[in-house]
């Protein structure tokens, strides 16, 4: 009854029905027949279960169809709420009793209305009775069938540009078949909520980085006892979620709590992960929402500790054509509390002091696939004043020197021709680069020269005729997060390709052959051998039908864009005192 990926089974129908029934204003008597029916078909379904033991008493999941036992809706932190909303954590409650961990509804607040435009983000969401409440911070754990303990415990970060997700959105229970690792997802807090940064007490930046902070020391305190290993964490996730775990892996607070990171298509060093100026974008947006008196910090602080939460979800800012997020974590300013990013990401990955964990690192080769719904309403825009399209962290001295740059970066890329239908797989590489390939390449790059020796890098490449077209042409490709889908679990699999079968196969001993051992390809395998990258993005794998080992990950580009950051780089900055 724990499946999410069939239909609506009779109990989860139940299920659904009893939250719709709850908050219904309405209360009639046969909606009570109806209550308590469910109730009792649900008790009657929950034959299966585990109790297990926590610090904050014992919690109780059940044996979902896929034969294991699933854990759901396990609270691992406090969300502070009204003027507090923006403040880290707070401890998770204790019981007495048995927690029934069967809720896997709840999600943080955010604008839910997006997740049917935004397929390439979110997976269709319309099977579900999504719960959006502001006490959102939960952790679903899910066990394989097994006896075995001390199993390697992966836990996923979910995607969505900082502003979109939740826990189960997508899920790798074919992971777990494997009977050898523990899987474990989670709620953070999202857009204002999670990444609203002032620099004051009350609003002191990165409460969502915070929370996965939070959810990540519940692990290390719980995670045994449910048959997981403390000291075998991976962590993991896609796009927004991949920028997380990288983002991770140079926070103080976060060091010790993971042993291997997993992003993928979203580095830490992408224009979108970390805010250039979070007090800008506070004001930008303060006034977005009709707000005037802006360079008043204790009325700023004052207008967003009272807003409505609604119409903090009103606004979305994954359109930005600057490939940044004016929601997104920052480097806070220190207040005596504690901080998850002090520094820029790109500075404490060079000073070489961060966690050199083996990585699992990667892009698909057609990410800019990403921006092709944008294609129609941006290309004359992007002819007209192409300064609006390129990343929001590059600065220059003069506009003189900015229009020169600009016409450098459109001539690398288009040549003299205007952006149109002709070059539109030129468009696709552009955004590619700017969102999430070029920050791939600096940051494996950096750490290499920092001494990190375990990093696998790869270029996921493999379409079919289930791949959507890029419009305008004949070709197929690999789009944004195409490796996370062929990992995870997809609807109704066995309608998919006998090529993508064995490419999610082939996916699949990859990631656990990484989660269990460190390499994606361990001593003795029969795959092709991978080693680790060296200087100059080689090697690296290409991930297709084929397993091809290649030199140079986007050479070409990347020493281009090496020239133009080593110029232009425009450093985040912290929020400043008024
Ligand atoms: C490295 O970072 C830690 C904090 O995580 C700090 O205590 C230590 O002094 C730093 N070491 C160096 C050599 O900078």
């Amino acid at each position: 009854m724990y499946n999410i990926h069939t239909k609506l089974s009779v109990p989860q129908f139940c299920i659904n029905m009893l939250y719709y029934l709850l908050f219904s204003v309405i209360e009639m008597w046969w909606q009570m027949v109806v209550v308590c029916a469910c109730a009792g078909i649900i008790l009657a379904d929950q034959t299966d279960w585990r109790i297990v033991n926590i610090d904050q008493g014992p919690v109780k999941g059940y044996r979902a169809p896929h034969g294991n036992i699933v854990f759901y809706g396990i609270p691992f932190a406090t969300t502070p709420t009204g003027p507090n909303k923006f403040k880290p954590p707070l401890p998770p409650p204790t019981w007495n009793g048995t927690f029934e961990a069967i809720e896997k509804f709840v999600i943080c607040p955010q604008q839910t209305s997006l997740h049917v435009s935004s397929e390439n983000l979110i997976r269709e969401t319309k099977d579900f009775f999504l719960n959006p409440q502001e006490d959102c911070l939960i952790t679903n754990v899910y066990v394989p069938d097994t006896e075995e303990t001390n199993l390697s415990v992966v836990v996923y970060f979910y995607g969505g540009a900082y502003q979109l997700g939740y826990s189960n959105i997508k899920t790798a229970i074919h992971l777990l078949n494997s009977k050898e690792i523990i899987i474990v997802d989670f709620n953070y807090r999202l857009g204002a909520h999670g990444f609203l940064c002032l620099g004051t007490e009350d609003i002191p930046g990165n409460a969502g980085m915070k929370d996965q902070v939070a959810l990540l020391r519940w692990v290390q305190r719980n995670i045994a006892s449910f048959g997981g290993n403390p000291n075998d964490v991976t962590i993991t996730g896609w796009s927004a979620g991949a920028s997380s775990v990288d983002l991770l892996m140079t926070s103080r607070i976060a060091k010790g709590l993971f042993h291997k990171v997993i992003p993928e298509s979203g580095p830490s060093l992408s224009a979108f992960s970390v805010q250039i100026d979070p007090v800008a974008n506070a004001k930008a947006i303060a006034k977005m929402l009709d707000f005037e008196d802006v360079d008043n910090i204790q009325a700023l602080e004052d207008f967003y500790k009272n807003v409505e939460l609604e119409k903090l979800y009103s606004l979305s800012f994954i359109n930005d054509s600057d490939s940044g997020l004016l929601f997104a974590p920052c480097i806070e300013r220190y207040l005596g509390q504690e901080m998850f990013l002090d520094e820029s990401p790109e500075n404490i990955l060079k000073s070489g002091n961060y966690s050199k964990v083996p990585m699992l690192y990667g892009i698909s080769e057609m990410e800019g696939m990403f921006r092709l719904p944008n294609f129609e309403g941006w290309k004359n825009l992007m002819n007209e004043n192409f300064t609006e399209f390129i990343p929001c962290n590059l600065k220059f001295k003069s506009e003189e020197e900015r229009d020169n740059v600009t016409l450098e970066i459109k001539r690398f890329y288009f040549g003299d021709e205007p952006v149109s239908e002709k070059n539109i797989m030129q468009y696709v590489q552009y955004f590619g680069d700017t969102l999430f390939i070029y920050g791939t390449a600096r940051a494996a790059k950096i750490q290499v020269e920092a001494g990190n020796d375990q990093i696998y890098l790869y270029e996921y490449g493999y379409a079919d005729e289930n791949s959507d077209y890029i419009i305008h042409t004949q070709t197929r490709g690999a789009t944004h997060c195409a490796q996370t889908n062929a990992v995870l679990d997809l609807e109704n699999e066995e309608n998919l390709s006998d090529d993508y079968k064995k490419m999610k196969v082939l996916m699949r001993q990859l990631w656990i052959n990484f989660i269990k051992t460190g390499r994606p390809v361990p001593e003795g395998s029969p795959l092709t051998p991978w080693p680790p990258v060296g200087k100059n993005g080689s090697p690296f794998m290409f991930i297709d039908r084929e397993l091809t080992l290649k030199e140079g990950f986007v050479q070409d580009r990347a020493l281009f864009w090496d020239g133009i950051y080593e110029k232009y780089y425009r450093e985040p900055i912290a929020p400043y005192p008024f």
